[in-house]
């Protein structure tokens, strides 16, 4: 496995077709952090509008902080999973508190803040502050299960850990924003749950599940 070669093939991908998506016009940290949030259980085009009306409601973390529950909650409606916007707004709440308004760049202090657990701090760790984390979610185990032929059951805690190991080994020190981005790319437009897109895929060259022909039988989601 030629991990500078997966790496070029992967960047070079990203920066060719990415979306052209407004979180992606910033690398301010909060916003970056917004966004996350909103995508993690919502899609990316309802995302888009809720994401601009945010922040240009709660442009700075300090107006977040300061603005009452019901003002947050009122721009959330209609994204659902509301507690998601409470979080949000009480971990921001801390990021004013404790840090002066900027949110943490390392590892142990972003994890400490409310709402935020490994998928989002790997995301704003690595596309705001260009370090080497990883950033795992379902997209993301899609995808490395297909490339390195992984059967372990997605659902288990422990397994999303061997992902952010296998991604620590790999991950590169120059773009690692791009890197995650480009896998989460290619997992929502290429590497779909169903169909996947093989022939367009720029990681087929490095894919054990396309060697093979078994990309529907991964990831594994329930182990017998
Ligand atoms: N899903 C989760 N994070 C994303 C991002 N940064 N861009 C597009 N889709 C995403």
């Amino acid at each position: 496995f030629n991990i500078s070669q997966f790496n070029q093939d992967l960047i070079r991908w990203f920066y060719k077709y990415k979306r052209d998506l407004p979180w992606r016009q910033t690398k301010n940290p909060y916003y970056i952090w917004v966004s996350e949030v909103m995508l993690q259980q919502t899609q990316v085009d309802t995302v888009i509008p809720y994401y601009q009306r945010f922040i240009t409601k709660f442009p700075t973390p300090q107006d977040l902080a300061s603005a009452d529950e019901e003002a947050v909650l009122k721009i959330w409606e209609g994204l659902g999973y509301y507690s998601r916007a409470r979080n949000l707004q009480q971990g921001v709440r801390e990021v004013v508190e404790n840090y002066q308004g900027r949110v943490p760049d390392n590892k142990n202090d972003i994890l400490s803040i409310k709402g935020i657990g490994p998928y989002t701090a790997g995301a704003v760790l690595s596309i705001a502050y260009d370090r080497p984390e990883p950033a795992v979610d379902g997209n993301v185990m899609r995808v490395l299960s297909r490339v390195f032929l992984i059967d372990d059951d997605i659902a288990k805690q422990k397994t999303r850990r061997l992902f952010e190991e296998i991604i620590y080994r790999i991950i590169p020190e120059s773009d690692p924003s791009a890197f995650n981005q480009g896998l989460m790319e290619i997992g929502a437009l290429i590497c779909k749950p169903k169909q996947a897109k093989c022939e367009q895929c720029p990681l087929a060259a490095h894919c054990g599940a396309y060697e093979e022909g078994v990309q529907t039988e991964y990831p594994v989601k329930k182990k017998k």
